[in-house]
């Protein structure tokens, strides 16, 4: 199975990959999580860090170049899960390209939806635990006392005023994605209010994932 979750900052589409990739058992690939990644590394150009920490997006030549090598890499021949990419028109019709290269194709864009005022919320409590990767907020899925206060990140751009920054981007660039799915008979959406469990229910079913 090939799958996008699209969805703006703090929609949940991190949690959810988490529980699709287990339940199919395909890689997550995020690319924020390897821009991250790379910056940690000290492979991240200067310019970029500073795109991201502002809110911004980095350019789209950069991540499909991320993309590009990831999909064709042996644990992704089953399929995989793509979160937060594409983001652009340009991104969307550049992954069509590479998968066509690849002799495959996309079964379904899944879109979460939540509104603006939440979003906010969510993002600015998030705690990343940097040993595992597991996805915490500090009111609404609280770390369990095993993980030290010390493991837990707090994301450079998850402060109120990059967040909102990051969701006018989204509406800017990315929303227009919905009817490009849409119009190709991609897409299917789903509301990404309520608890974890509640929206991983809505997931499971909107994916026809059973067992
Ligand atoms: P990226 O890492 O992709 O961030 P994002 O899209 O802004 O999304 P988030 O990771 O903030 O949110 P999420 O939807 O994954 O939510 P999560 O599950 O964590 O991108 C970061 C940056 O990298 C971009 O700004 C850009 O600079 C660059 N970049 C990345 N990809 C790019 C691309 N393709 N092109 C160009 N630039 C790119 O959940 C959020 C919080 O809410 C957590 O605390 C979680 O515990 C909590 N939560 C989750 N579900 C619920 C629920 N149902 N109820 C209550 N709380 C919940
Ligand atoms: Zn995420």
């Amino acid at each position: 199975t090939r799958l996008v979750l699209v969805g703006p900052p703090g929609a949940g589409k991190g949690t959810q990959a988490k529980v699709i990739c287990a339940r199919l058992g395909i890689p997550q690939i995020s690319t924020g999580d390897m821009l991250r990644a790379a910056k940690k590394a000290g492979k991240l150009p200067e310019e970029l860090v500073k795109q991201m920490a502002a809110g911004g997006l980095v350019p789209d030549s950069v991540v499909l170049g991320l993309v590009d090598q990831r999909v064709t890499e042996a644990d992704c021949k089953p399929g995989f899960l793509l979160d937060g990419f594409p983001r652009t028109t340009p991104q969307a019709t550049g992954l069509d390209d590479v998968l066509a290269k690849n002799g495959v194709k996309l079964d379904v864009v899944l879109a979460i939806d939540v509104a603006k005022d939440l979003l906010v919320e969510r993002a600015v409590l998030r705690r990343t635990d940097k040993r595992t990767g597991q996805i915490y907020h500090l009111k609404y899925n609280p770390p369990p006392a095993s993980v030290a206060e010390a493991d837990l990140e707090h994301r450079p751009d998850d402060h109120e005023d990059v967040v909102a920054k990051r969701i006018d981007v989204y509406e800017a660039m990315t929303a227009e994605l919905l009817p490009f799915y849409e119009k190709r008979g991609k897409l299917k959406r789903i509301s990404g209010v309520g608890t974890v469990d509640e929206v991983t229910q809505r997931v499971l079913a909107a994916l026809e994932i059973t067992s």
